[in-house]
C-alpha cells in the first residue's frame, strides 16, 4: 500500500489542490469529478489538454463487445458491456495572441482546483504565462446539476493581466477523442475505438447540437450546447458543426482589466428506444429550461440541494481533520454516483472512471444503498427498482444455467452477466441475497409499502427461489450450497461459504415472511403455502461450518484445513496478490482478498454469540491481505464491534483514504464509491455500532482514544435523528417526526422531544489482533516508513 503525496489541502468542507503536477493528472480528474448519478464529467481542466483520460459519461450508456475466450463454454456469457466515453462539452480552449493556452508550455504562475462540497462545484483559477510573456488569469466554475438532471454548466472567464490582448475562445463538443487506456489489468476498461457514429449535426448562434448511436448496443445519444456571453467589446463569434465537432469560435480584443465571461450550459440524453430526432427535441428543450433558469440560479439550487443532503448525511469528527475532510469527500462522491440516477445502476466507480468498464457490481446493495437508505431513501428506491427492471434478463440466465427462479449478474451496465470469468463472477451468487437484503432493509426503514408490494416481494421471491436450485440435502438433516464464490475472490467455487449460507437463510426467511404479509402477489407470483414452508424449513437447516477444534467459524466448509498463505515471503510490491500470482495458488490457501466471514458477522448479527465474533475476527484478521476496497469498511465495523477500536479507525482511515491517496494505485481510472460509502459505514456501523436487524435499529456507539467526538446523522421511518458520541457518553436527539424506540448498547429507551444521553460502557481491553505481515493499515505503514 504505496500512495504518493496527495497534495490536497486539508479543510472541513472542500479539497483544494495548488500547483500543477501533470503526473498527477489522471488521479486528480478522478477525484475532481462531478456527476449527478445520470451524467459524470471528469474533473479535466476545460483546454482539453494536458489530460489523463477524457471522460464523459452518461449512466446505462455503454457498447456492447464480444467478450473473448480461449476456450468457451456452455453457458458463458457471450457479450460484454463497456461504458463510452460520450461527447465531451466540458472543453474551452483559449488562445492569447495566437498562442494555445497549454500548460505544458509558457509558464503557470499560479493554478488551483477546488472541489466544493457544500456548493457542488469544481472551481478552478489559474494565472499563466504564455511563452511569449503574454500573462492571463482563468477563473472557472462547473457544476452537473442535482436538480436539473439533463443539465451541466462551464462558467468560464478570462482576463489579460498586462498588455492588451488578441483572445480566442473556442468552446467545443466533441465527439470519440482519443483515449490511451492500459490494457495490463483486469480491472481496467476495454478500449472502444471511436464508439459514437455520428446521426445529426446543426448550429446556429451561439448553440449546436450533436446527436450520435452506438453500432451494437444501438443506443443513441444527443449532446447540446448554448452559450452566453458578456464582454465590454462586441466580439466575433463564429460557430459550425460536424459529425464529430461543434465548435463555437469567441475572438475579442482586449484590454488590461476587461474580461471575456462565457456560461456554457450543456445538456445531454439518451434512450436505446427514442428516435434521434425526439433526443435531439428533448436536449434542447433541457438547454433552453436551464438558459431560462440561469447560472446563478441554478448554482443557487445546487447549493440549497447540498445543504437539504448535509442536514440529514453529515457526519462531524473532532479529533483528526484529515479524517473530517475525508469522510464529507466520500459523502459527497457517494451522492454524485447516485443522487439522480433514476432506475439506473450505481456503478462501482459511479461516473467517474471507466474502470470495471463502468460495471455495477453487488458494491451498490451491500456498501452503496446502506448508506443511501439512512440518509436519501428515494435514492435506494431507484437503485432497487433498476434491479427489479432487470429481473427478466437475470430469469434468463437462471434459465440458461438451469436454475429456478433468477440469478442477478456478477457485473454489468444492462443486467446481463458481464463476467467471462465465471468462477468468481457468475458463481458469487450471493449477490442474489445481497439484493433481497438491501430490499429488507429498506422497506424496513421506510415502511414503503407501495415499494414492497409492486416491486419487493418479486425479487424476494424470486431471489429465493435460486437457493432452491443450487442447494441441496446433505443426507444428515442439514441443507448446503456448494460450489459457490463468496465475497473473498481469493477463493472460488467454495461449499458452504459461511456468508452465502447465512445471506441466503435470510433471504428465504424474508421472502416467507413477505409472502405471508401480501398472500395475494404471493398467489400471483404463484408461490404456494408449500414453498414458503419449504423456505423456512431450509431455512432452518442451513449448514454453517465451524471448525470446533480451533474454536472459530470455517469460511467455507475445509477452510481452516487449506495451509496458510506465506505472508513473510511475500514482498509488498507482489501486492495486489491477483496481480503477482495465479488464482491456481491463492485459491488452495488461507489467504483472504476481502472480508468474507467478518462481513456476515456485521449483516447477520444474531447468528453469532459475542465470544464467536471476537475469536472469528482474530482468526480472520490474520489472513485478510485487503487487496480489495471493500474490506477495510467491514474490518472497521467489527473491529469496533469486538472492541479493537484502535484498529477500527485504522481501518476507517483507510476506507476513507483510499481515493484521495491512491492507495491501491488505480483511482485514475474511477473512484473506489463502496469504498467511500464503506467510510460512512466505518462512522456509523462502526462507532455509532448502527445495527438493522428484525425490522429495528439499534446503537451501540464506542469511540477510539484518537478522536474526541463523532456525531452523525439518520433519517428513519419519517423522522431525523442525530447522535453524538463525546466524552463517554451518547446524546441521541430526535430532530423531527414522531417519537419512537431505540436500543442503546442493548437497553431500549424513547426518544421524543428531548435529547437523551447515556453512559457508553467501558469495553473490556482486548489486545490488537495480528495482520498478515506487511499489511498493516495504510496510516501505520506509512508512519513506519517515514
Ligand atoms: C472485489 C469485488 C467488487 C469489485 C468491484 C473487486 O475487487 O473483489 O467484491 O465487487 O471489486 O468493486
Amino acid at each position: 500500500m504505496t500512495a504518493p503525496d496527495p497534495g490536497f489541502e486539508i479543510a472541513p468542507w472542500h479539497l483544494r489542490w495548488q500547483g500543477l503536477d501533470l503526473d498527477a493528472l489522471h488521479r486528480t480528474e478522478s477525484i475532481f469529478a462531478l456527476s449527478n448519478g445520470h451524467i459524470g464529467l471528469r474533473g479535466t481542466l476545460e483546454e482539453g489538454e494536458p489530460v489523463g483520460t477524457p471522460g464523459t459519461y452518461l449512466n446505462g450508456f455503454h457498447e456492447k463487445r464480444t467478450l473473448p475466450y480461449a476456450e468457451a463454454g456452455y453457458g458463458y456469457p457471450e457479450e460484454g458491456q463497456t461504458v463510452v466515453n460520450v461527447t465531451d462539452g466540458k472543453i474551452v480552449r483559449l488562445l492569447v495572441d495566437d498562442e494555445p493556452m497549454d500548460l505544458r508550455y509558457g509558464t503557470t504562475i499560479a493554478h488551483e482546483r477546488i472541489l466544493d462540497f457544500r456548493s457542488g462545484t469544481l472551481r478552478r483559477s489559474t494565472v499563466w504565462e504564455s511563452p511569449t510573456g503574454r500573462r492571463v488569469r482563468i477563473h472557472s466554475e462547473r457544476l452537473v446539476s442535482f436538480t436539473e438532471r439533463a443539465l451541466a454548466v462551464v462558467h468560464y472567464e478570462v482576463e489579460p493581466l498586462d498588455a492588451d490582448l488578441e483572445l480566442v475562445v473556442q468552446s467545443d463538443l466533441l465527439v470519440n477523442e482519443p483515449i490511451s487506456v492500459p490494457r495490463d489489468d483486469p480491472r481496467l476498461a476495454a478500449a472502444l475505438d471511436r464508439p459514437l457514429a455520428a446521426d445529426f449535426a446543426t448550429a446556429r448562434d451561439h448553440s449546436a447540437t450533436l446527436c450520435h448511436h452506438t453500432r451494437r448496443s444501438g443506443l443513441r445519444m444527443a449532446a447540446a450546447m448554448n452559450h452566453e456571453l458578456a464582454v465590454a467589446v462586441t466580439p466575433r463569434c463564429e460557430i459550425y458543426a460536424e459529425d464529430d465537432l461543434a465548435r463555437l469560435t469567441i475572438a475579442v480584443d482586449l484590454a488590461r482589466g476587461d474580461r471575456v465571461r462565457l456560461t456554457k450550459y450543456l445538456a445531454y440524453g439518451w434512450s436505446s428506444r427514442r428516435s434521434t430526432p425526439a433526443l435531439r427535441a428533448q436536449v434542447e428543450a433541457a438547454l433552453a429550461a436551464g438558459m431560462e433558469t440561469g447560472w446563478e440560479t441554478l448554482r443557487q439550487r445546487q447549493r440549497d440541494f447540498l445543504d437539504a443532503y448535509w442536514a440529514d448525511a453529515d457526519i462531524e469528527i473532532d479529533g483528526d481533520p484529515e479524517l473530517q475532510q475525508a469522510v464529507r469527500f466520500a459523502l459527497f462522491h457517494v451522492l454524485q454516483a447516485g443522487a439522480r440516477g433514476e432506475n439506473r445502476a450505481i456503478p462501482a466507480k459511479g461516473l467517474t472512471g471507466t474502470g470495471y468498464d463502468g460495471h455495477a457490481f453487488w458494491d451498490t446493495e451491500t456498501f452503496v444503498l446502506p448508506v443511501f437508505t439512512y440518509t436519501m431513501p428515494v435514492v435506494a428506491r431507484d437503485a432497487l427498482r433498476w434491479r427489479h427492471s432487470t429481473l427478466d434478463r437475470a430469469r434468463e440466465h437462471a434459465r440458461r444455467l438451469g436454475q429456478p427462479g433468477v440469478m442477478f449478474p456478477w457485473r454489468t451496465i444492462d443486467g446481463a452477466e458481464g463476467s467471462g470469468y465465471w468462477p468468481t463472477g457468475t458463481a458469487a451468487v450471493h449477490v442474489n441475497a445481497d439484493i433481497a437484503h438491501a430490499v429488507v432493509r429498506y422497506v424496513a426503514a421506510t415502511g414503503d409499502e407501495r415499494f414492497e408490494r409492486d416491486l419487493g416481494v418479486e425479487l424476494l421471491v424470486e431471489t429465493a427461489r435460486l437457493w432452491d436450485g443450487i442447494g441441496h440435502e446433505d443426507g444428515a438433516g442439514g441443507f448446503r450450497i456448494a460450489g459457490v464464490t463468496g465475497p473473498d475472490e481469493y477463493s472460488a467455487l467454495a461449499d458452504d461459504n459461511l456468508y452465502t449460507n447465512l445471506m441466503a437463510r435470510r433471504n428465504l426467511d424474508a421472502a416467507a415472511a413477505a409472502c405471508a404479509r401480501h398472500p395475494d402477489i404471493a398467489r400471483e407470483l404463484g408461490v404456494d403455502a408449500d414453498e414458503t414452508a419449504r423456505w423456512r424449513d431450509r431455512a432452518a437447516r442451513m449448514l454453517v461450518p465451524h471448525n470446533d477444534e480451533l474454536g472459530v467459524h470455517e469460511q467455507s466448509a475445509g477452510f481452516t484445513h487449506y495451509a496458510r498463505w506465506d505472508f513473510a515471503a511475500t514482498p509488498p510490491e507482489h501486492y495486489p496478490l491477483l496481480l503477482n500470482y495465479p488464482y491456481f495458488a491463492l485459491y488452495r490457501k488461507q489467504v483472504i482478498k476481502q472480508a468474507d466471514l467478518t462481513l456476515a458477522m456485521y449483516l447477520c448479527p444474531d447468528e453469532f454469540t459475542a465470544e464467536q465474533k471476537r475469536r472469528n475476527f482474530d482468526y480472520y484478521e490474520a489472513l485478510t491481505v485487503r487487496d480489495s476496497s471493500l474490506s477495510a469498511a467491514a474490518q472497521a465495523v467489527l473491529a469496533a464491534e469486538v472492541g479493537h477500536l484502535s484498529l477500527a479507525y485504522d481501518y476507517c482511515v483507510e476506507a476513507a483514504l483510499t481515493d484521495l491517496h491512491d492507495l491501491h494505485g488505480n483511482v485514475g481510472s474511477g473512484l473506489h464509491i463502496a469504498s467511500l460509502a464503506g467510510t460512512w459505514l466505518g462512522c456509523v456501523g462502526g462507532f455509532g455500532g448502527l445495527r438493522d436487524h428484525d425490522g429495528e435499529i439499534s446503537f451501540a456507539p464506542a469511540l477510539p482514544d484518537e478522536l474526541e467526538r463523532i456525531a452523525f446523522r439518520l433519517v428513519w421511518r419519517g423522522r431525523r435523528l442525530s447522535v453524538e458520541i463525546h466524552d463517554h457518553v451518547a446524546t441521541y436527539t430526535l430532530r423531527s417526526g414522531d417519537p419512537l424506540r431505540l436500543t442503546h448498547h442493548g437497553t431500549g429507551f424513547r426518544l421524543a422531544e428531548e435529547p437523551r444521553s447515556f453512559p457508553i460502557p467501558k469495553g473490556a481491553r482486548v489486545p490488537r489482533p495480528a495482520v498478515p505481515s506487511g499489511r498493516e493499515p495504510y496510516r501505520r505503514q506509512r508512519a513506519a516508513r517515514s
